[in-house]
């Protein structure tokens, strides 16, 4: 994510944008067009229909768009290397029907607690093809774990190590968590792999290879490989090849598997221009078959990158407020209670409105939420057609940590997800009701 000391929108305002910024673009889902009645159109729905039938705010996605990037990350693979396995980190859209088409499309699947367990099995991902993360998973998450018979668990600490060896009673493949020591350039927050971090255990400081000999002599814990995540919204690919270096010292016979993790970037703005699927792939391939032999069987966990592009968010504008010379706010029915990014990261997003999406968008405008803080805001100079009340408003790749980060600040409902593909739309996700937001209260 763009820091917000980088963000060259809260210094000035960009050129108009051309009037049709969605086909073609890096940041709108696959296929995504303008159509002849000037509305935006997604896995060939028209927005403004999708606003009318399912209400806003509304997650939408393009299922082709989810496919076609699973898609890509197994060709880039396939034509590499016939060892190697692609699982989506389920925190980027723990939603079913997501997971479905992932599962289809044939990837194994990374969980980091107990409820994304659930949710993945309930996908339908076989058992063995769950990888089970977390830096402080509980008896019970592994437990659940350990009866559901998942493929593989991600030690993350010593005290860990111990509990899962207490309870088992069979022997279970596991990997260990190593942080590298490295640090790509991305936010503070989503940096995971340098040595002064909460998850796994420590290159330089000799921590890895204790853990590793500890687990060697486990009688029920069986070392298969190794994990590694450096990051997220990353940009560069150095970074990789370094970490991948780091992980050499550690190969032996029986690191059978490398979990390099995932991280790969993705286009929130017109102007990012994160590398490809393939090159990444490529990347993480050739360093590890140069420098681990034999060669370890290859995955990646991508969330992100598999499915940011293919989600917008679709609102109502509520209110226009002009204040002369300093700013015209558009409010919008949704805000840090749909997307968190904006507030945390200080991300940038696009807005497009979709009612009009033809025209040129020459009026610079800040998209606010209905939240009760200034800071609630979702697109800082935004660039969008003289927006009006009753106009629906899009932001486009939301489709990563968008849902999976919503809340219920000021006892907002969560919205609803609906699958796009080939022009029908199906409600995947039902939307929140003031009852659902009170179903845990007890009187008394
Ligand atoms: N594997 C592990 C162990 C991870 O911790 C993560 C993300 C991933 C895979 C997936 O990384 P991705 O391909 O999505 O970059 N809430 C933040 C993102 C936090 C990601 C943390 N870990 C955001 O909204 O940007």
């Amino acid at each position: 994510m763009t820091d917000p000391k980088d963000n060259p929108a809260k210094g000035g305002v960009a050129a108009p944008s051309p009037p049709n910024v969605v086909e073609g673009s890096p940041v709108y889902p696959v296929g995504s067009r303008v159509n002849e009645r000037g509305h935006l159109e997604v896995g060939g729905c028209d927005v403004v229909e999708l606003a009318a039938e399912f209400g806003t705010p509304a997650y939408v996605y393009a299922e082709d768009d989810i496919r076609a990037r699973a898609r890509a990350y197994l060709s880039a693979f396939r034509s590499r290397t016939d060892d190697f396995e692609v699982l989506f980190a389920s925190k980027a859209a723990p939603i079913t029907a997501v997971e479905r088409v992932l599962a289809d499309e044939g990837l194994s699947i990374d969980v980091a607690s107990g409820g994304e367990l659930h949710v993945a099995l309930r996908a339908g991902f076989e058992p063995r093809h769950v990888y089970l993360h977390g830096n402080n998973k509980t008896d019970e998450e592994l437990r659940e774990a350990f009866t559901a018979g998942v493929g593989h668990v991600i030690l993350d600490s010593f005290d860990e190590i111990e509990r899962a060896e207490a309870l088992l009673d069979r022997p279970q493949d596991v990997l260990i968590r190593v942080t590298p020591g490295i640090e790509p350039s991305t936010h503070g927050y989503v940096q995971t792999g340098q040595i002064d971090s909460k998850f796994g255990f420590g290159l330089r400081d000799g921590l890895a290879r204790q853990a590793l000999d500890r687990v060697r002599a486990s009688d029920v814990l069986r070392l298969v490989g190794l994990h590694a995540h450096i990051g997220s919204q990353i940009f560069e690919l150095e970074p990789y090849v370094k970490a991948i270096e780091a992980l050499a010292e550690l190969a032996g016979p029986d690191i059978r598997l490398l979990n390099v993790g995932g991280g790969l970037g993705v286009a929130y703005v017109i102007e990012d221009e994160p590398p490809s699927i393939e090159d990444y792939v490529d990347v993480k391939v050739r360093g590890i078959a140069s420098l681990f032999d034999p060669t370890p069987r290859i995955l990646v966990e991508p969330g992100r990158s598999l499915v940011a592009n293919a989600g917008i968010t679709v609102y109502t504008v509520g209110t226009v407020k002009r204040i002369p010379d300093v700013r015209t706010y558009v409010a919008v029915d949704g805000g840090m209670s749909d997307n968190l990014r904006p507030i945390i990261y200080g991300s940038r997003y696009e807005a497009l409105v979709a009612n009009r999406a033809a025209d040129v968008a020459d009026i610079p405008v800040t998209v606010a939420g209905m939240h009760c803080e200034s800071g609630d805001i979702l697109v800082r100079d935004a660039l969008v057609a003289s927006p009006v009340v009753g106009d629906v408003l899009v932001t486009p790749a939301t489709g990563a940590y968008g849902h999976s980060m919503a809340n219920n600040y000021n006892a907002v409902p969560r919205p609803p997800v609906v699958m796009c593909g080939g022009g029908d739309a199906r409600l995947v996700v039902r939307r929140e009701t003031f009852d659902d937001i009170v179903s845990r209260d007890l009187d008394g």
